[in-house]
């Protein structure tokens, strides 16, 4: 996993630029997922946020703005400071035991209903889209409630229950494999470590083959994730991007600017 070192754009993509354009690119969108044989959908963060889980670019807010990922998200960074990795990680997952699905989590459902075969992939790490009724959610960057040894990769099974993180920041002692004694870490993927095989297999045929990809709520920078709504375009598919800040994604791409939770109903009720 990368991240590409370009800014993120607020140019409007596609020609949704009022209210007006809004309400024509979403009755264009609908009459798409109507005719579409195979469905796709690229979530990230933004997907999340309106359940209270931040970001990781969003000015002041982003969790990338206010910690450092080389400190928190690599291999390395586990290696030198296992319990300031672990402790934070772990407040992430209280952050996420707390919160609930939102309207946005709830809409894909409803919209897997229509469209059976939907492919539902994720850059979060959360569990927001299986506990609104999601199933098969592609997990690209791994879940916080899967750590495993990261000498035998056994999985670690957390005791029921909310964490108990003191404070953001705490540092707490990762546990030990009940197998081999190693440390147990998060059940992430780090920048520099390779996806998820089988997920990421999935992910890019769902993407050659989807005649609507959805990316939502996702700045579009970290590769090779990234890259799947490049892989949909070249394979012809209308490539709708609903974000209140829309990146850079090429063009053609429709834009439907607004939150997950406000855009994703009505592409279900439309
Ligand atoms: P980012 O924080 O980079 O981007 C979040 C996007 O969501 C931005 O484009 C926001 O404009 C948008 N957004 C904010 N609120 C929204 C809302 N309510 N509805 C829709 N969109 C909204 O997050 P990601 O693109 O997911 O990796 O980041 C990709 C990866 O980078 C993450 O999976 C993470 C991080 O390092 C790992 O944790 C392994």
């Amino acid at each position: 996993m990368r991240a590409r070192r370009q800014c993120v754009s607020n140019t409007v993509l596609g020609s949704a630029t009022g209210a007006s354009h809004l309400a024509a690119n979403l009755q264009r969108v609908v009459r798409a997922l109507r005719q579409a044989q195979h469905v796709a959908v690229l979530t990230g963060a933004g997907a999340s946020a309106e359940s209270g889980i931040p970001t990781f670019r969003d000015k002041q807010v982003g969790l990338w703005e206010r910690f450092d990922a080389m400190e928190l998200a690599t291999a390395e960074a586990f290696s030198r400071d296992p319990a300031l990795v672990w402790g934070w990680y772990e407040w992430r997952r209280k952050v996420v035991l707390t919160a609930q699905p939102n309207a946005g989590h709830v809409a894909l459902v409803a919209m897997a209903a229509q469209k059976p075969g939907l492919t539902l992939i994720t850059q979060n790490v959360d569990d927001l889209h299986e506990r609104a009724g999601s199933s098969a959610v592609l997990h690209l960057h791994g879940e916080l409630a899967r750590p495993y040894c990261e000498a035998c990769h056994r999985t670690y099974v957390f005791p029921p229950g909310i964490v108990d993180v003191p404070q953001e920041g705490a540092r707490i002692d990762p546990p030990r494999c009940v197998a081999c004694g190693a440390r147990i870490r998060p059940g992430v993927v780090w920048f520099g470590e390779s996806l998820p095989e089988v997920p990421w297999r999935q992910a890019r045929e769902a993407a050659d083959e989807a005649d609507v990809f959805l990316v939502v709520g996702t700045s579009a920078l970290v590769y090779p994730a990234a890259a799947l709504a490049e892989f949909a375009i070249a394979a012809s598919a209308m490539v709708v991007q609903i974000n209140p800040n829309p990146a850079e994604l090429g063009a053609g791409v429709v834009t439907l600017r607004g939150t997950a939770g406000g855009v994703l109903p009505q592409l279900v009720s439309g």
